[in-house]
């Protein structure tokens, strides 16, 4: 089966256990589970029981869809998302996004937890995603272009929309919420980073530095879907003295976070939808 049939048969399957058509879709990132209980009126499927859809490696975190609205905006969200690091290939990490084009998403809302390399983050902080560095060594759409899902050389001048960065930047502003912006290092973990790796990530341009979200964001981007991301700080990684990253560590930082993240994601879903 082509990846195009593979991606109708599960849009397929999926309607067929839904009535609403999600106009925008939500990524969740490590620790950011909270963000589920925005969604109003939920329904959920298993990844397990979605044809075509990977399995999930890690124990406990299985996942699942949610679909639902936020203040009445019809939205899908992914709670678990596939990571290059787990094993999969980057047709399997970004076929979830494939499958949200097909079922008429627009507009992609994606979060994750990233280590700060710009000394003047805190843990807690915010940043919106305003560009990205690739640094995956396998790239999602290697291999034979399919027309009908996207070019084969998509423009990336203006990945993450200045609109809804603009946008978030505003009901930020309005909720006291203060968030910074910045760029996004994709890396493929997932061993946290050296201090020298701290730095030379700092050194070529980024402000936070993460395992996930770009492979995503490139797919969205191919699709045609309208992308806006925000990391939530968890840990500091440019420093005199090394500093210990934990996994439990992240999830804590990014636990602390989720309401103020849950409360802007729900707002700007609500203002991009309307
Ligand atoms: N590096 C990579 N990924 C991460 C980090 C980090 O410091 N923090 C959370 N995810």
């Amino acid at each position: 089966m082509t990846l195009f049939d593979k991606i109708q048969a599960t849009a397929n399957y999926i309607k067929s256990r839904i009535d609403n058509n999600p106009k925008a879709a939500i990524i969740l990132g490590s620790g950011l589970g909270g963000l589920i209980d925005i969604i109003q009126d939920a329904t959920e499927i298993p990844y397990s029981e979605i044809p075509n859809f990977p399995v999930s490696t890690v124990k406990g975190h299985s996942g699942k869809l949610v679909f639902g609205k936020i203040n009445g905006c019809e939205v899908m969200l992914m709670a678990g998302r596939f990571h290059y690091y787990e094993g999969y290939n980057m047709q399997e990490v970004t076929f979830p996004v494939r499958v949200m084009k097909a079922l008429g998403v627009e507009i992609l809302f994606l979060s994750n937890a990233a280590g700060g390399t710009n000394s003047s983050f805190k843990i807690g902080d915010l940043m919106i995603i305003n560009d990205h560095i690739n640094t995956f060594p396998e790239h999602p759409l290697r291999g034979h272009n399919d027309e009908r899902l996207g070019t084969r050389f998509p423009d990336m001048s203006e990945a993450y929309d200045h609109d809804l960065i603009k946008l978030a930047k505003q009901i930020c502003a309005e909720k006291g919420i203060d968030v910074k912006t910045g760029v996004y290092c994709g890396l493929q973990g997932p061993t946290f980073e050296t201090p020298a790796e701290y730095r030379w990530i700092h050194t070529m341009g980024c402000d936070a530095v993460g395992m996930s979200t770009v492979p995503e964001v490139i797919v969205a981007r191919h699709a045609g879907l309208r992308v806006f991301a925000i990391s939530v700080i968890t840990d500091i990684g440019i420093s005199d003295v090394p500093v210990k990253v934990s996994h439990e560590e992240v999830l804590e930082a990014a636990n602390e976070a989720a309401p103020k993240m849950a409360g802007l994601v729900a707002a700007l879903v609500t203002a991009a939808c309307s």
